[in-house]
């Protein structure tokens, strides 16, 4: 049986090696598998959960999409499109707000964390945020997710949702259980300031992330100035208890070379972190460098990635639209 593959990204602006590592890396992965189907979306009405402006909004999903390209989807290979072009992502999530439980939703850590200390100031929309991530899901009968740890508890409420739904309408099998795609080792990238804190486009600090539009020049200064401790590298995985910001860059280190934690261990053990700094930035300036040099180049062509999201529109459209009618039918519209 083909995969379906589907994911989304937050035209948030900022998009960082978090990203790319976590989740983008993978998604062209599964692209260039040709038993895959794959359909990546750039979730504009998840930006709108907190405030935008709304000319940078429009920039930043051609931004995506240019960042989606360059990394090395295929267009010609998979569906990419934006989320508010197709009207049954917001008829969808509607539906399924209906179907999901307020105790869910309030054991949903992300919101916690977005909301911060004052949650009553938060939109309702960052509270029900996984619904719609539900329904965008749901829509495509999706069987496979790829996403960063941070999302793991989204798509277990995604499932629950499919099966209540299934279950509430005697409606066996209609929405497919997902499963997520997460990667075992590098799933979640920290930042480069603080190893306990996720690598985030949101931290006020641009030193705390290699954005994917970062030059040479970029890359090799925050790496320098990224925070170690005094100890050289150690050498075994053992000695890394209480090390986050060496285990953080030994990570990065590793996933940029496609080895593992253990072998990356070896090669390093025992040096001293400038030494190791030097073999990181290269190794990022190899990979990134190519990306952001894309993107830019991408940018300059606002009408193709225009012409990529309205054919994205028209194939994920008539999937989505297929799959409302028959929601609006089980639901007795
Ligand atoms: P977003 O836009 O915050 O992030 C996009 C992807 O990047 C991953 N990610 C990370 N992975 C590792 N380390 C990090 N520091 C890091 N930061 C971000 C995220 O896990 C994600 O996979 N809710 C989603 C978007 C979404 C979605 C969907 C995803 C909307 N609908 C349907 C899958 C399926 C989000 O906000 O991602």
């Amino acid at each position: 049986m083909k995969k379906k593959i589907f994911s989304g990204v937050q035209p948030t602006g900022n998009l960082h090696l978090g990203n790319y590592l976590g989740a983008i890396k993978n998604f062209v992965e599964l692209n260039n598998d040709e038993e895959n189907k794959c359909i990546f979306c750039v979730v504009d009405l998840h930006a709108i959960t907190v405030k935008q402006n709304p000319k940078e909004l429009r920039s930043n999903i051609r931004e995506t999409v240019a960042t989606f390209l360059a990394s090395g989807i295929d267009a010609n290979k998979s569906i990419i499109f934006n989320q508010s072009t197709v009207s049954a992502h917001s008829e969808a999530a509607w539906v399924l707000g209906c179907v999901a439980r307020t105790g869910w939703l309030n054991r949903m850590t992300q919101f916690k964390e977005k909301a911060g200390k004052d949650k009553e100031k938060a939109s309702l929309g960052l509270y029900s945020y996984p619904v719609l991530m539900a329904a965008d899901i749901l829509l495509y009968d999706s069987t496979h997710v790829p996403v960063g740890n941070d999302q793991k508890q989204h798509l277990e409420l995604c499932r629950d949702i499919a099966q209540k739904f299934n279950i509430d309408f005697a409606a066996d099998n209609f929405f497919k259980v997902p499963e997520p795609l997460i990667q075992k080792d590098f799933s979640r990238i920290m930042s480069l300031k603080d190893g306990l804190k996720k690598m985030s486009k949101s931290d006020l600090s641009d030193f705390s992330r290699i954005n994917l539009t970062d030059d040479e020049d970029q890359i090799i200064s925050k790496i320098k100035k990224s925070k170690t401790d005094t100890l050289p590298l150690p050498n075994n995985f053992n000695e890394l208890e209480n090390r986050p910001e060496a285990k953080n860059l030994l990570g990065i280190y590793s996933s940029l070379k496609n080895s593992d934690l253990e072998k990356t261990i070896k090669n390093f053990a025992g040096k001293n972190f400038s030494e190791f700094k030097e073999n990181l930035s290269q190794e990022l300036v190899d990979k990134i460098g190519p990306i952001s040099l894309e993107i830019k180049k991408l940018l300059g062509d606002k009408g193709y990635l225009d012409k990529i999201l309205s054919n994205g529109f028209e194939k994920a459209n008539e999937i989505a639209t297929k799959k409302m009618k028959n929601i609006r039918e089980i639901v007795g519209f």
